[in-house]
């Protein structure tokens, strides 16, 4: 097995990295960030921003991978070296170091998945089918320390074994070809959850922009999720731009059809989601538990609503798995890379325990850490908030230094600008603009005024 992964062709790029973004932070993250953000304001300022920085760093990343050819350490590494500034080395610890925690926090959310589909899976043999819904409850898992840590850890451990046979074996076929009995159950949904009575309601909600409804943190949060969404400042990216090979496809356009396939996979989410929320008479649209307590409730009332759920649940943990996977591909690439002498395989194992201890701060959030609060909130919010709005941002800062001072200018065009389009020269320019000035300048924006948010609560 050789130490490094290579994509065999273009379609398996596509499938990796849309894999990677589209996953629970599309169809469970977003949901609740939109309603805590109050709904079409911030939709709007979310789908802007993830056309316009989201985008432009998901394409510099993907430069970075493929010029360098190795991952973010050592890309920070090389960087640091050539332009005699030590301190770009942080930003490849720190991209390192945000993707071991939340792989951590994101293996325990995917135990909730494993749960849901557990439940739906005895359901089968029972003969009350409705009965599943009495064990389906996010607040009895995080008051259940040591299942959600049992459940985190089946997940982790299935991850491991897939990173150590290889990138590219065997899942990525079973992704293949669940990928369209996902797509087919979301449009079933949504059409069932569309023709509900509330629907004029929640698309007033969602596309009529109210702006008063933004408050202190929404542009940290729509940053954020930006960034989680599209895997930008985890070295996601850099890893896979690094196994592509030489000039198989104009990096603009990949990052141009990444991002816009995310974008509309959360826009149908929330569409799929919220019907059925606001149907609900006190079902907060604000809670990480969004999904997990709108969904199920919602199958209950169809014939063969548990088979529906079960396939639904399945689709939905494949998909966090091939998220998963690219996190955990991208610590093991950068282990190898720092000790080469280490083998893929260990190197993977060592990677999945460290995230293993790391998962008992989350797993036991609601248990043994449940006095833990800052700013009246738990560990596992604060992880979310810390980590995805505050650091990853800044993690996103030192991309965008690492591939505008580590690549010449010369290279950096020759890669972005396609021989066959005119238009990409015009963008070129545009892609510079946002990536010197726009993107630091909204990070910034939104760190700043989440700091002066926490003084006016
Ligand atoms: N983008 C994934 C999601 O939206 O669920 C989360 C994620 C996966 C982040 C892989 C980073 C990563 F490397």
């Amino acid at each position: 097995m050789s130490k490094r992964s290579s994509f065999r062709n273009r379609f398996s790029f596509y499938l990796l990295a849309i894999g990677s973004a589209c996953g629970l932070g599309n169809l469970w993250r977003f949901p609740y960030i939109v309603g805590e953000n109050g709904g079409g304001a911030f939709l709007l300022l979310y789908v802007f921003l993830a056309l316009t920085i989201g985008m432009s760093l998901l394409i510099a990343e993907l430069m970075v991978g493929h010029y360098t050819g190795v991952s973010v350490l050592a890309a920070a590494k090389k960087v640091s070296q050539q332009t005699k500034r030590k301190s770009i080395v942080a930003f490849g610890w720190l991209s390192v170091i945000i993707s071991v925690v939340t792989l951590a926090y994101y293996s325990v959310i995917c135990g909730w998945v494993l749960h849901y589909l557990t439940q739906f899976l005895m359901s089968l043999f029972q003969k009350d089918s409705t009965v599943y819904l009495s064990h389906m409850s996010v607040t009895m898992l995080q008051q259940s320390g040591w299942l959600q840590f049992l459940l985190a850890s089946v997940h982790l451990l299935i991850s491991v074994v897939i990173v150590v046979k290889g990138l590219g074996d065997g899942v990525e076929r079973w992704i293949t070809s669940l990928l369209p009995v996902f797509g087919l159950l979301v449009v079933v949904l949504l059409i069932g959850s569309l023709s509900l009575e509330s629907t004029p309601e929640v698309l007033r909600f969602l596309f009529y922009p109210d702006f008063s409804k933004l408050n202190w943190n929404s542009l940290g949060h729509a940053v954020g999720h930006v960034f989680f969404t599209l895997s930008l400042g985890f070295g996601t990216m850099v890893t896979f731009g690094s196994y592509f090979k030489k000039d198989e496809e104009h990096l603009p356009t990949m990052g141009l059809r990444v991002t816009l396939i995310d974008t509309l996979i959360s826009i149908v989410a929330v569409l799929l989601i919220f019907p059925i929320a606001f149907s609900m008479s006190k079902q907060p649209l604000t809670d990480p538990s969004l999904l997990f307590e709108v969904l199920p409730r919602f199958l209950s009332s169809y014939k063969g609503g548990v088979i529906f759920g079960l396939t639904f649940f399945l689709c939905l943990w494949l998909a966090a798995l091939n998220a998963s996977l690219g996190l955990l591909e991208t610590i093991t690439a950068n282990l190898v890379e720092k000790k080469p002498k280490l083998k893929r395989s260990v190197a993977a194992s060592i990677s999945g325990l460290t995230i293993l201890l790391i998962t008992v701060f989350p797993a036991f959030s609601g248990t043994i850490f449940k006095n833990f609060k800052m700013y009246g909130h738990g560990l596992i919010e604060i992880f979310d908030s810390f980590l995805i709005n505050g650091l990853l941002p800044v993690a996103g800062l030192g991309m965008v230094i690492i591939a505008l001072t580590g690549l010449p200018e010369k290279d950096r065009k020759d890669l972005f600008i396609s021989q066959t389009s005119m238009t990409s020269q015009v963008m070129y320019s545009h892609w510079k603009i946002v990536l010197m000035w726009v993107l630091p300048g909204i990070i910034i924006l939104g760190l700043a005024l989440q700091i002066i948010g926490l003084f006016f609560r």
